[in-house]
């Protein structure tokens, strides 16, 4: 009787990395049932993620090869079987089946005007003839409600589901609607990303052409928590033409584009001011028309201007679109519109 080692055969096959996975098959804990008889011969059952399934034959070469390394082993047999589900990468659920299209607005710096454009835009896409809702994800600081001047509680239908508010033709919900106005907001990490993934699956939708989604500022969970629960299909920055913004708003693209979200565009908010005595732009804060786009290397969907009255509407709950649907402004988010809506090809 011959003295086979099953430890060595173990770290023999630690140094077996399974092709496309980029894992050794006793990390992915691949080796499912390991026998060795009185002569040294080793029968071996082993499982293999999804990504590995085209490259069987070198797999089994490699183990077979590892397993003959180790002292007095003589035969090697090996059965592989392929589990369906690929190694490493995040289960993906969709928790809004029925919105063709949803977008992710987010900026890297606060106060930029990420829920000032969203909400305008969505007003802007539903005038255009699209179904559109907006969701206010912003759970530190939400002011979709206010901007759109909505002061009660949803309700809740005979399903348990929460109905959005329908406002200037817009489907509205906001977490800012499940909190009293001066509530702390004291949840965080898991709990939040809970209460989160809670929230997209109790909203009652409908079908849905597009949902905006306002997020917060930065790069944190609640992005990532989005980008696995929904099925997102582009993201918007919104920057304003300073050096500053633009940096940050790089780090917000860059974040997109490694959750595998194309990056439409974007859009430049308190681009300029147009004098209301001579009608010229003013660039106030980058002196001259800013090359935000080249800067980013991404398409600009929009300039919105520097209006006082974007601000007054916000406040009192009168999205500029609405309240001065003839404006330079309002054209300029229609504009807008149109071009996101040509790009999403819905
Ligand atoms: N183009 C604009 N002209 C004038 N005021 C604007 C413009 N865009 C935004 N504002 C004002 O700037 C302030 C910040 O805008 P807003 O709340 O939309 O920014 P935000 O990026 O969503 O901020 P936060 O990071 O806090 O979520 C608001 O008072 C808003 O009314
Ligand atoms: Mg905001």
């Amino acid at each position: 009787m011959v003295k086979v080692s099953r430890i060595d055969i173990y770290e023999k096959l630690d140094k077996v990395i399974i092709p496309g996975a980029n894992v050794s098959l006793v990390k992915y804990k691949g080796i499912r049932g390991l026998e060795i008889d009185e002569d040294g011969n080793v029968d071996i059952k082993v499982e293999v993620p999804k990504q590995a399934e085209n490259n069987l034959k070198e797999l089994e070469e490699s183990v077979v090869k590892a397993i003959k390394s180790v002292e007095n082993v003589k035969e090697v047999k090996v059965n592989i079987s392929v589990n369906e589900k690929p190694y490493g990468t995040v289960e993906f659920k969709n928790l809004i089946p029925n919105v063709k299209f949803p977008i992710l607005i987010g900026s890297g710096k606060g106060g930029v005007g990420k829920s000032t454009v969203s909400s305008n835009l969505a007003i802007a896409m539903a005038k255009l003839g699209h179904k559109v809702g907006l969701l206010d994800a912003d759970f530190y600081g939400p002011s979709i409600a206010m901007m759109f001047g909505i002061k009660e509680e949803p309700v809740v239908n005979e399903k348990e589901k929460l109905v959005p508010f329908e406002k200037f033709g817009v489907k509205v919900m906001s977490l800012g609607f499940l909190l009293e106005e001066d509530t702390p907001v004291i949840w965080r990490g898991p709990l939040l990303m809970k209460a989160l993934t809670q929230f997209l699956e109790d909203v009652e939708w409908g079908e849905l052409d597009y949902l905006l989604i306002d997020l917060p500022p930065g790069t944190g969970d609640i992005q990532l928590s989005l980008a696995q629960n929904v099925k997102v299909k582009g993201a918007i920055a919104v920057t304003t033409p300073q050096d500053v913004a633009l940096l940050d708003v790089k780090k917000a693209v860059t974040m997109f584009e490694k959750l595998n979200i194309p990056v439409m565009g974007v859009i430049e908010n308190m681009s300029y001011f147009i004098c209301h005595n001579c009608g010229t732009k003013h660039f106030i804060f980058s002196g001259n028309e800013m090359d935000t786009g080249d800067k980013l290397g991404l398409p600009v969907l929009g300039r919105i201007p520097i209006d006082s009255a974007i601000r007054e509407g916000g406040d009192k709950g009168l999205p500029i679109v609405v309240g001065y649907p003839e404006s330079p402004v309002t054209k300029e988010f229609l504009e807008t519109a149109k071009i996101i809506a040509e790009k999403s090809g819905l």
